[in-house]
């Protein structure tokens, strides 16, 4: 099999390009991921006892950490790929997998969490489909509940840069299906679905990341995350 890498980059759906992904995923030093982790934990506090859903779950990143938290999770993804890794770590605490593709209804009842987190997947969502995602978040927190979502910040599709991987066994970056959202359609999108907007945040490369991480470098004072803290409306 050839190991040279060609030029142009392969775009598979976004499932399949997961489901290969899978294999690497956690062995990537991310810079996106390293500036979410801490805010994601900053905005949920402690969770011990609480009902967390983490909707597009991944390899577990959040949802194993959770659930050795104490908190009692229940994770959703559409890669499978994605979804046996995370089960694999998920050696300790109440945490339950969903095979589900959030297209689709979120197979959870009302009310239902007392936290619920989607965690870099928003960039996956087609624009037109953002406010019907949303409302299914609103629907499944409980009233005095709240939401928690990052994405990769639309601005870094200003530098050609969209979820992308390295194919180990080809050399081909290989980009999952992403769609061109922007700021505005997340806004407009969870109050469209009648969510509050407790808090957003725009977060940029910093220096430490920058000379600790040598991906990060050519990022600095670029914004890389948006992050959104929503709670369900009074409907
Ligand atoms: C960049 S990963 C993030 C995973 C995890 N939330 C994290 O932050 O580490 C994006 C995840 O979203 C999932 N995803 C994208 N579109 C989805 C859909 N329509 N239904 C379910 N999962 C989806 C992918 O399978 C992938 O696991």
């Amino acid at each position: 099999m050839s190991t040279t890498p060609s030029a142009a980059p392969r775009i598979l759906s976004t499932r399949d390009g997961y489901d290969l992904w899978a294999e690497i995923y956690d062995t990537e030093q991310n810079p996106l991921i390293l500036l979410e982790e801490p805010e994601v934990k900053r905005h949920l506090g402690d969770v011990r006892g609480l009902a967390v859903a983490d909707v597009g779950c991944g390899t577990g990143r959040h949802a194993v950490r959770l659930a050795a938290e104490r908190a009692h999770v229940t994770a959703l993804d559409f890669s499978e790929g994605m979804i046996g890794r995370a089960k694999a770590k998920a050696t300790v605490g109440d945490i339950s997998f969903v095979v589900h593709d959030i297209a689709t209804p979120l197979p959870l009842a009302d009310r239902s969490m007392d936290r619920v987190i989607n965690c870099l997947v928003l960039d996956h969502v087609p624009t037109a489909r953002l406010e019907a995602l949303f409302r299914e978040l609103g629907r499944i927190c409980k009233r005095d509940g709240f939401i928690v979502v990052s994405v990769m910040h639309p601005a870094m599709m200003l530098r050609g840069v969209q979820a992308r991987f390295t194919d180990p066994k080809t050399g081909q970056e290989t980009r999952p299906e992403s769609s061109p959202n922007v700021i505005s359609d997340y806004v407009m999108g969870a109050l469209g679905a009648g969510l509050r907007v407790l808090h957003l945040s725009e977060h940029a490369v910093g220096d430490e990341l920058a000379s600790s991480v040598p991906r990060a470098a050519k990022y600095l004072g670029w914004p890389v995350l948006f992050m959104m803290k929503l709670a369900p409306g009074d409907t």
